[in-house]
């Protein structure tokens, strides 16, 4: 499904009667309806393996996501494992799932310092070529012009912790290779390659209420300003949107000043990868969805209260695969599942679905 710039919000009013018509009537209809009718979009990460073998959980996402991005298969790390090797089988195995289920694909991510191939981490320090970043941003972003509809372009590449004053990344093998020119030259290439998909600089870390946060936000917020006095062409944010329920604090005030301060530049806001860590939480399930439920709440009504705020995808949909319980920072130390996601490991919904519902539900048209 090609989608312009122009046409990706409008697109979503039809979504209702595409999916009213075929869509059993559910006592409670899912979350992509409820989110398009009130112009938003819902979404989320998934992975080809489980989509290939999970029945239920494949039953979960046709029925409830708007929009697909990959969890892992679109990181160049998948997509180009060795220097003369492309492998696209498992990014296409999600898009016709997409297609198949009249959702949308955005693609995550075309440069990160992170999931690189191992022969690029060794090559490009030392060739320092830039054919190396448009060469393969004209090949993917080429390859799937017209049937992905966005793009983070460039992930995370803001580190006020590497000590510049611009607080860029500098640990980062595109800053080390490239200087920060790496960035403005992979939006260029990207919309050369595809003119009608929407690009994303994509970050995490916006939300928190302390000062290390407030560091990342102003940061972002320069780079941005940058960018745009430089005609680069960037049409979003992604604010990852990984929530720690525990460990950060959160303020409805601060969250909402920066989406503001976003917007002022003219840009549209997604939040790409949302999901709530329970880490260092009550033993107590209940309270702890309870608690992930409310915080869900809160943060969405902030965002879905801005019109620049375009939507939300989940990083995955179920407890049962998040990485949050594979990760080190965030999983239990006793092995007990992470519950940052709307679906238990038994694709229940959980509270956390209600807050996500009732948050779109209340989303001004
Ligand atoms: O597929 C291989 C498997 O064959 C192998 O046996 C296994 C053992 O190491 O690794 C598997 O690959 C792992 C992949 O996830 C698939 O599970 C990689 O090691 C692992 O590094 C990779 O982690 C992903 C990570 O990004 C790095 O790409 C996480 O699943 C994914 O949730 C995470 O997502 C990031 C976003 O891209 C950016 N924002 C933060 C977010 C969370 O870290």
């Amino acid at each position: 499904m090609q989608l312009g710039r122009r046409d990706f919000l409008r697109s979503w009013a039809a979504l209702p009667v595409l999916i009213g018509k075929s869509a059993r009537a559910e006592s409670s209809e899912p979350l992509r309806v409820r989110a398009s009718r009130h112009n938003r979009i819902y979404g989320a990460a998934v992975c080809t393996e489980q989509l290939l073998s999970d029945v239920e959980y494949r039953k979960v996402i046709g029925r409830e996501a708007g929009i697909l991005v990959a969890e892992g298969e679109t990181k160049r790390n998948v997509l180009q494992p060795q220097r003369n090797v492309f492998n696209f089988s498992r990014t296409d195995a999600i898009l016709k799932f997409a297609q198949d289920n009249d959702q949308l694909m955005r693609g995550h991510t075309l440069v990160w310092h992170r999931a690189n191939p191992k022969w690029l981490n060794e090559e490009i320090v030392v060739t320092r070529d830039e054919k190396l970043l448009t060469g393969y941003i004209e090949a993917i972003v080429g390859r799937y012009r017209g049937q992905l509809n966005s793009w983070d372009v460039v992930n995370e590449a803001i580190e006020p912790d590497d000590g510049l004053v611009s607080g860029l990344r500098q640990q980062s093998i595109w800053f080390r290779a490239l200087g920060e020119s790496y960035i403005e030259t992979a939006f260029h290439c990207a919309r050369a390659a595809d003119p009608d998909a929407s690009l994303y600089y994509n970050e995490a870390n916006l939300e928190g209420d302390v000062a290390w946060s407030e560091r990342r936000r102003r940061a972002t917020l320069k780079l941005l300003e940058r960018l745009i006095s430089k005609n680069v062409p960037i049409d979003a944010l992604g604010i990852q949107g990984h929530l720690k329920a525990y460990r950060v604090k959160y303020s409805d005030e601060v969250f909402s000043r920066f989406l503001d301060d976003v917007a002022s530049l003219g840009l549209r806001i997604l939040i790409t990868e949302f999901d709530v860590a329970d880490a260092g939480g009550p033993e107590d399930r209940v309270q702890r969805d309870a608690d992930v439920a409310s915080l869900t709440h809160r943060y969405l009504d902030v965002a879905f209260s801005k019109p620049s705020v375009i939507g939300c995808l989940t990083w995955g949909i179920t407890d049962k695969y998040s990485w949050l319980s594979r990760d080190e920072h965030y999983r239990w130390p006793d092995g007990q599942s992470s519950r940052g996601l709307p679906f238990d490991q038994e694709f229940k919904r959980k509270p956390m679905w209600d807050a996500m519902v009732s948050a779109y539900d209340k989303t001004p048209i």
